[in-house]
């Protein structure tokens, strides 16, 4: 094993800026000892004791108070059994008893990883290498694998737990968190990404205070409200310098992060499944994979460890077939049309916008069912051709004629009272007995737990996608669940529902992405509801919000952007004024602030003037020779992301450094203003550079340190691109 080392009884994990080390004590406990740059060091040093009054002992340790679970560092903590923080694993025993004490029995190291059944997770690769430790809490005959996966040339680490149930009688799981890490201080900050429709991955940055601080979504899905991804960082980090620590889950339904800084001032990271409402029964001989948690560690700052999660998610998560393939630009119908069109009318659009350059002509939501409004047929996915005024294969037909391909818009997890669907099966909507539920946008939700109802759904969509030439579908999910309850379930185990309904989501996806494996499916959540590395490993985009505002656009893909690489994020140039704020802006910034995602457009190209209609032309002309830069480079915030700051500012590096995109966008402009000064990063120090517009070279050495002086740009929310180019040596 090149990145795993183990020596008697120490477990060393490495990649190039990295150090993960943990220990199996003498007691058997699973210690983790470091987390940060490599040191070449034993790390056992670290763990000393301290005899903390109320910080019991386990039975057989009585004699050493210092040693308690209350304080020691773990990998995978237990609740119940004297460790008071936040615990990765709470069980409950058919006796009701419910601590649980793993304790370490193996380990294995191995090449490759093995895939986590029914749920997504980072690809193995050639050079994948594999930990993993067996844990065993002896009373209730638990065991645990933790397991731990390096890619050489990344630095992630991915991280998950299976639970099998080894004993004589059923065990039910009521936490089982992915990851868990214990830091020795409890000096952090978290950055984390909260938000709401239309406004999605704020970033935030709070002090961790002493007690828990938590973020979460019980909504059946990883939400607009919280991403299940959280930064820890020195106080000092900033874009460019500093250490900080990521943890993303691979997952989209119900999740938790934890942070607690205990009474010690040290400070515990746990990451997974929501156990609000979880429970899980493990029979004998059965197992529970948890989902995949990707932890990544930067000693040079947020921009160096989102460039972390973005090699990894193109190289590791997304579709790798997808992946090479050129991105088309396209056109959707919704913002255009909305539930308003016919054939005729989508004809029209394809036709002008195919006279611009763009790819594709995606149609949303409206063409099944009798669904002329959002009240209706969802279920129903059978094409409306009395609406349409022909069939879905005569239409992608004419689109295709047009030298364009062709889109179209589902909603698979959803249902309308008013559909034939729920006439005939009104059990396959999730609701509880005697209570009515709550609906949003008139709507509920399948149960996607069941078996049938899945089939059901990939038949009907099958029946549209084999009839007509279909090369993308865009998938929606407009609502968050609530009064969870499966008509299929026995009562004890209504808990499993939120899990299953995310089972069954992902085995739809996997049972289409096998069925057609060119169709790109985007994700979409009322835009990015459920944007997370989970939907991911299906969709290799997902529409980022239905905020379509560039300038609102600025701050969502911002903080998209800490996580998730520029073209996973769906981004379209839409009418002015924009249909969410009324505000109006220029095509420019429109354009540019666009291109920072997969590019595509959100409006009707017919009632574009002629000079939109050039302006538009070029867009897409550039977005085609900028496109490798945006899916291959190496991303850069360049604003501290402050409000009171009058501009935004990102750009991106050609993985040889020979060529970079900068992009600005002002958000306010000011007479006698002070100059927009940009410094730049990522570039070859020693390389000079010609910019776009300028008659001189500089260094990037310049560059990146003096950075340059914009002139103050004037008019409404005026944005510009420069392009670099590493000039003839
Ligand atoms: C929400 C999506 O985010 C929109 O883009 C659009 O597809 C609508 N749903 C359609 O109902």
């Amino acid at each position: 094993m090149k990145n795993i080392r183990i020596h008697e009884g120490l477990f060393s994990i490495q990649t190039a800026h990295s150090l993960y080390q943990f220990r199996a004590d003498e007691h058997g406990v699973l210690q983790h000892l470091y987390w940060g740059e490599p040191t070449g060091e034993d790390m056992r040093y670290l763990a000393l004791q301290m005899d903390r009054g109320f910080s019991g002992n386990p039975y057989e340790q009585q004699g050493e108070r210092g040693y308690s679970l209350d304080s020691l560092p773990q990998e995978y903590p237990c609740g119940g059994a004297g460790d008071y923080r936040a615990p990765a694993l709470r069980i409950r025993c058919a006796d009701g008893a419910c601590s649980a004490d793993l304790r370490y029995e193996s380990h294995r190291a191995f090449a490759g990883r093995e895939p986590i059944p029914g749920l997504p997770a980072a690809r193995s690769a050639e050079d994948t290498e594999t930990l993993e430790i067996t844990l065993r809490d002896a009373a209730s005959g638990l065991k645990v694998l933790l397991r731990y996966s390096v890619w050489p040339g990344e630095e992630v680490l991915a991280r998950s737990a299976v639970l099998i149930n080894e004993g004589g009688v059923p065990i039910v799981i009521e936490k089982a968190a992915s990851a868990s890490v214990d830091f020795f201080t409890g000096r952090y900050e978290v950055l984390h990404f909260h938000g709401r429709h239309c406004m999605e991955r704020m970033a935030e940055r709070l002090a961790l205070p002493v007690g828990v601080t938590a973020f979460g979504s019980e909504r059946g899905m990883s939400s607009h409200q919280h991403n299940p991804f959280v930064i820890l960082c020195d106080p000092a980090a900033t874009e460019r310098q500093g250490e900080c620590w990521g943890a993303m889950l691979v997952y989209s339904g119900n999740h938790l992060e934890e942070m607690e800084v205990n009474q010690a001032g040290s400070t515990r990271l746990v990451t997974g499944i929501h156990p609000a409402g979880f429970h899980w029964t493990l029979q004998p001989g059965e197992r529970f994979e948890t989902p995949e948690a990707l932890l990544a560690y930067s000693p040079r700052g947020l921009n160096a460890l989102s460039a972390c999660y973005h090699r990894m998610i193109r190289r590791h998560v997304v579709p790798q077939e997808l992946r090479a393939a050129r991105r088309p630009v396209l056109v959707n119908s919704w913002e255009a049309a909305y539930f308003d069109f016919n054939a005729e009318r989508i004809v029209r659009f394809a036709e002008s916008a195919r006279d611009l350059g763009i790819d594709m002509l995606v149609l949303d939501d409206g063409w099944f069912g009798h669904r002329d409004d959002d009240t209706t047929s969802l279920g129903d996915w059978t094409v409306n051709e009395g609406k349409l005024g022909c069939s879905m294969a005569e239409l992608s037909r004419r689109i295709h004629s047009l030298g364009m391909t062709f889109g179209l818009w589902f909603e698979p997890e959803m249902i309308s009272e008013d559909s034939d669907l729920y006439r005939a099966h009104p059990d396959w909507a999730i609701a509880e007995p005697g209570r009515r539920p709550t609906v949003s946008r008139q709507q509920l939700v399948l149960d996607m737990s069941r078996p049938e109802v899945v089939d059901h759904i990939f038949n009907a969509m099958c029946g549209v996608l084999d009839h007509a030439q279909i090369e993308y579908v865009k998938w929606d999910f407009n609502r968050s669940v609530c009064n969870w309850y499966s008509h299929a379930l026995p009562p004890e185990r209504q808990g499993e529902l939120p899990h299953r309904f995310m089972l069954g989501t992902y085995s739809l996806l996997e049972r289409l992405r096998a069925r057609y494996p060119k169709l790109v499916i985007e994700g979409c959540s009322g835009g990015g509801g459920r944007f997370d590395a989970g939907m991911l490993y299906y969709c290799p985009q997902i529409w980022c919000s239905d905020d379509s505002d560039a300038v609102e656009r600025l701050t969502i893909q911002r903080g998209t952007s800490y996580g998730y690489p520029p073209e996973t994020m769906g981004a379209h140039v839409s009418a002015s004024p924009n249909h969410q704020t009324g505000r109006s802006a220029p095509l420019d910034i429109r354009g540019i602030v666009a291109q920072a995602g997969t590019f595509g457009y959100e409006l009707d190209p017919g009632r574009l003037t002629e000079k939109e209609r050039e302006a538009v032309a070029a867009q897409v002309r550039t977005m085609r020779e900028v496109e490798p830069l945006i899916t291959e480079g190496t991303y850069y915030r360049l604003d501290a992301g402050d409000p009171a700051e009058d501009f935004a500012a990102w750009m991106t590096v050609s993985p040889d450094r020979r060529e970079a995109l900068l992009s600005v966008a002002a958000t306010r402009v000011r007479a006698n203003g002070p100059f927009l000064h940009i410094a730049l990063q990522g570039l070859d120090p020693e390389t000079r550079y010609r910019v776009q517009g300028t008659e001189r070279c500089l260094t990037g050495a310049a560059l990146m340190r003096g950075g340059f002086n914009l002139p103050p740009l004037r008019g409404d929310y005026p944005a510009l691109q420069l392009h670099l180019t590493a000039a003839a040596d």
